[in-house]
């Protein structure tokens, strides 16, 4: 595994890459990898003949709030992960590598950014598109990975490669659980297992939503009720929203009527955890 740390120097080895014929595929990350991750890279090298992954935990998509100086950094044994998965490019950037003096250009966008997660992270999806846009041009990937557990991120992405023309096809992998259900996210290694146990209360409340939908209940609030019961009845779980939302465009519903998505982000003891599940009625499968 090559590790690369300039865009020009990604940008030449992309190249070269090209040349040869190879299709290139992408994924983007922050580190303090785990098996979410690694499924992205699975996916990636099917899809692709070089795999190319990035670690940059990006200051633009933080706010001033949120946990940037204490976000997960695991560099070493993100290298070894990369490295057992036949990674063939690292690319790690430096934040003046990124956002160097004078950078003003950024990646806005009008109704998407303003529901579910931007509400509550204001600046947090223009932050992840201009990473994103300025990682797919340092990269030029054919293919680029995103993981549905951040379902709002894969639909803004995906709008933004369309929106602007961007010659790279969006695939997203299905979230990656724990035996619990739990997704596996680089936030719960602050819990111990007893925390983790507690944690589980998420996935069940958004499987008894999935169900009732799948029963015929189009009911928004009797589904959201549902989904919160299992959360409220957990010790230490505080609940910031739970949403039913269109699949695709994620507009808010009122009834259902076709392929949703039911989101929700949840703090436990202080921890924001963010998580989905896709129902639609009738369905007995994902
Ligand atoms: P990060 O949180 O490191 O996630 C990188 C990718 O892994 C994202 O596409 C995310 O959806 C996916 N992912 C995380 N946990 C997953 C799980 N349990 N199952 C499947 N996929 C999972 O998302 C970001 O970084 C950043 O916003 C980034 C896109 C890199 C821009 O900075």
């Amino acid at each position: 595994m090559k590790t690369i740390k300039t865009v020009k120097s990604m940008q030449k080895a992309m190249q070269t890459e090209r040349r040869k014929g190879h299709r290139i595929g992408f994924v983007p990350t922050m580190g303090a990898l785990h098996e979410g991750h690694s499924s992205l890279v699975r996916k990636a090298r099917k899809l692709s003949d070089i795999v190319v992954v990035s670690i940059f935990v990006n200051p633009a998509q933080f706010g001033p709030s949120e946990d940037l100086a204490n976000y997960p950094r695991t560099l070493r044994a993100d290298k070894k992960l990369l490295r057992n998965l036949d990674v063939e490019y690292l690319f790690t950037p430096g934040n003046d590598e990124m956002y160097p003096d004078g950078f003003q250009t950024w990646i806005e966008f009008e109704e998407i950014t303003r529901k579910l997660e931007g509400k509550f992270r204001p600046g947090h999806f223009r932050g992840v598109a201009t990473i994103v846009a300025k990682l797919f041009n340092a990269i030029t990937p054919d293919i680029a990975v995103f993981g549905q557990k951040d379902a709002q991120q894969a639909v803004i992405i995906k709008r933004m490669v369309q929106d602007l023309n961007m010659p790279v096809k969006i695939s997203i992998a299905p979230t990656v659980r724990e035996k619990s259900g739990l997704a596996i996210s680089s936030r719960n290694r602050y819990f111990n297992a007893e925390q983790l146990d507690r944690a589980s209360c998420i996935y069940r409340g958004l499987r008894s939503g999935r169900d009732l939908i799948r029963s015929g209940e189009t009911d928004v609030g009797k589904i959201i009720k549902a989904v919160r019961k299992p959360i409220e009845e957990t010790k230490g779980t505080i609940t910031e929203y739970v949403s039913i939302n269109d699949a695709l465009t994620l507009e808010k519903l009122d009834r259902i009527d076709g392929k949703v998505l039911i989101s929700l982000a949840v703090r436990l003891d202080g921890v924001r955890l963010i998580d989905n599940i896709a129902a639609a009625p009738g369905k007995s499968k994902d």
